[in-house]
């Protein structure tokens, strides 16, 4: 099951490379150095990077920093390693799992994984990623937690299998429609001090691929919204591929909508061909959707134009995806609402940055080979005095993309109708034909061509905000390296470090620095034995990764890095299983502080008010965890972590 299952996880990341960039925006003029060029080329040896697998922290040195208060954990390179290891003085124990229940009246998960898609509606979706705690008013040892189920494996199904080469069973496209979208669990603190589901909390839902949403802002009831099950363009049944999120400073969460292209198809050459909508992000044109083939028992995922409405009324439906969704998580009857003026793309996560003055906005990566950086700068402020006012802000602002420049500066272009070229002979009759295609939008206002920009994290005191590149084997080919991703062929990724104009959320313009290239460290010996020399700006100071991908903050500042890199591929091997970090902004030190099972990736934090208690995801772990017997199927799982002394975490 484990290489049939990583396989195929291989396989849905691979579908990144349909997704190049075509545009022809210039990157940034300025080359990389080439004294740093050989180094990369003879650089990542398996000397170097086991010289940092019992490097600084392993071998509990000291720190300078005053933030990493723990000791590095060793790489686990053990190809059978399925289990969670904590730095010492914590614990890590599962805490909520696929097939868990969650509403009401949910049976208890079947390890043989029956295909009642009823039973899966209530229960745990899979592929657990972002997440978010939110804390009842007032109360510090009770709230919400709140994560996307981003995609589902094949052990989903009894089969252990999908077969995308015959059409598809109706009840596992509707399992599978049932296991992705959102999990809200009510946790709670107990008497012993441990966190706990409260397992018959009126709070508890499911939000699925099956959830009717409404559509909000500029695109609601708008025509390229309209399709024959909504001919008024008002409502869409789910979400899917909810891969990080957002919070509101209401207290609402946001989940975005990040591959859903993966999953429709356009099967007229001629149309497609003419629908940017369908080509610039790249729609299947023949065979079947890249994920799952839901259109062969499923017909709304089939975007051809048949001439018939029951068939050919389906080339709108992809319009309806690609959103940022609002869900308020304490109010268990509302609808989920689709935010179209945050505009449609591969949409990662919707990073909160808030001002002194209640003006905010949200960074935005679009996850793709050579794709952009956005940033939503709603045109309201929020009222800390009356949140409700805050209902519909999201519905109006301005969508921005970044333009990084060779000297560190950069600018926000606006992705406005009338602005930078953004015009009807381009293609871009209104704001609405900009907001359904902001990829196309921002090739043409002249954004800057970026790693696979995955989260963003808004530091707590300074705003500066990190973006994790996580990388991009496409660079030196498709697009030419430039200051901001200075590697061809970049296996392991970089973190960008950006500071608005006056820390001003809504500024637009921006300095921007490497925080850190991943995958080389300072220090590191290369393939000849001597060490790396020369230009050693924004490599790491510390423990060695590859492909950050979830960022955080805690309430102290420390940056929370994890890592989703295919642990199978030879480039990887030496640095084991993906992990949590935990950086220091300051020092830029990266310290190791969890290793996940083989297979997986790490991904979603969350925090208890306190800092006491920590959620983090073990998403499509490959071999048994977390029963972790050799036998029982993988199943994605929040683990919790606590420290053995009650302490705040990584204090
Ligand atoms: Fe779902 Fe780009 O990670
Ligand atoms: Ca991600
Ligand atoms: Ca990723
Ligand atoms: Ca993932």
């Amino acid at each position: 099951m484990m290489n049939e299952h990583s396989q195929f996880h291989a396989r849905l990341e691979a579908h990144d490379d349909i997704t190049i960039n075509p545009s022809a925006n210039p990157p940034l003029a300025e080359l990389l150095n080439p004294s740093r060029r050989n180094v990369l080329k003879g650089g990542l040896t398996l000397a170097a990077l086991g010289f940092f697998a019992g490097g600084i922290s392993a071998c509990g040195k000291a720190s300078a920093s005053p933030l990493l208060n723990f000791k590095g954990v060793p790489v686990q390179i053990d190809p059978a390693f399925d289990r969670v290891l904590v730095t010492e003085g914590y614990r890590a124990v599962p805490f909520f799992s696929w097939g868990d229940p969650v509403e009401a009246g949910a049976p208890a998960w079947n390890p043989d994984a029956s295909d009642d898609w009823q039973a899966q509606l209530k229960q745990a979706g899979d592929n657990h990623d972002g997440m978010d705690f939110f804390a009842f008013p007032g109360e510090s040892d009770r709230g919400l937690l709140v994560m996307n189920h981003e995609y589902i494996n094949p052990p989903l199904h009894p089969s252990g299998k999908i077969d995308q080469s015959k059409p598809r069973p109706l009840n596992e496209v509707r399992k599978e429609q049932a296991a992705h979208g959102v999990s809200v669990i009510e946790v709670r603190k107990g008497a012993d001090g441990q966190w706990q589901r409260v397992m018959d909390s009126a709070y508890n839902r499911r939000i699925s691929m099956l959830t009717p949403m409404r559509l909000a802002g500029p695109l609601a009831a708008h025509a390229l919204m309209q399709t024959a099950s909504d001919p008024r363009g008002l409502e869409v049944l789910g979400t899917l591929n909810n891969c990080a999120t957002g919070i509101t400073p209401w207290g609402t969460f946001l989940t975005c909508e990040e591959n859903w292209p993966n999953y429709f198809i356009n099967r007229d050459p001629a149309d497609y061909a003419a629908r940017v909508a369908h080509k610039r992000y790249g729609l299947a044109s023949s065979g079947t959707s890249k994920n799952y083939a839901w259109e062969t028992a499923d017909p709304r995922f089939d975007a051809t134009p048949y001439p018939d409405q029951a068939h050919g009324g389906h080339v709108n439906e992809p319009n309806r995806f690609g959103w940022v969704v609002e869900i308020d998580p304490f109010d268990p009857q509302a609808q989920p609402i689709k935010r179209t003026a945050f505009g449609r793309f591969s949409r990662e996560c919707a990073a909160l940055s808030l001002g002194d003055d209640g003006r905010m906005a949200f960074y935005s990566g679009d996850d793709a080979k050579g794709e952009y950086l956005y940033k939503f700068v709603p045109s309201g402020r929020f009222d800390s005095a009356n949140p409700k006012a805050s209902r519909d802000l999201l519905d109006h602002g301005t969508l921005y993309v970044a333009k990084l420049n060779a000297d560190g500066s950069g600018q926000w272009l606006a992705l406005v109708h009338g602005q930078n070229g953004l015009s009807a002979e381009h293609g871009f009759p209104s704001q609405a034909e900009v907001l359904v295609n902001a990829r196309a939008a921002a090739d043409r206002a002249g954004a800057t061509p970026m790693d696979r920009p995955e989260w963003a994290a808004v530091h707590p005191k300074s705003r500066e905000v990190y973006v994790t590149l996580t990388n991009n084997d496409g660079r030196g080919n498709k697009q030419p390296v430039d200051k901001a991703n200075p590697r061809p062929n970049n296996l392991h990724g970089q973190i960008l470090r950006f500071n608005e104009q006056g820390a001003d959320p809504t500024a637009t313009t921006f300095t921007w620095e490497l925080f850190l290239l991943a995958g080389e460290a300072r220090g590191a010996k290369g393939k000849d034995g001597q060490p790396v020399p020369a230009n050693l700006t924004g490599t790491i100071n510390g423990d060695l990764f590859s492909s950050p991908d979830g960022v955080a903050f805690d309430a102290a500042g420390r940056l929370w890095i994890q890592t989703d890199y295919d642990d199978a591929e030879p480039a990887m091997q030496a640095m084991g299983c993906n992990q949590l970090l935990c950086a220091d902004p300051s020092s830029r030190e990266v310290r190791r502080f969890l290793v996940g099972p083989r297979g997986c990736e790490i991904t979603g934090l969350a925090w208890s008010p306190d800092g006491k208690a920590m959620w983090a995801n073990i998403q499509h772990p490959g071999i048994s965890f977390p029963a972790s017997d050799g036998k029982t199927r993988p199943r994605s799982t929040t683990v919790l972590i606590t420290k053995l002394d009650g302490g705040v975490i990584g204090s």
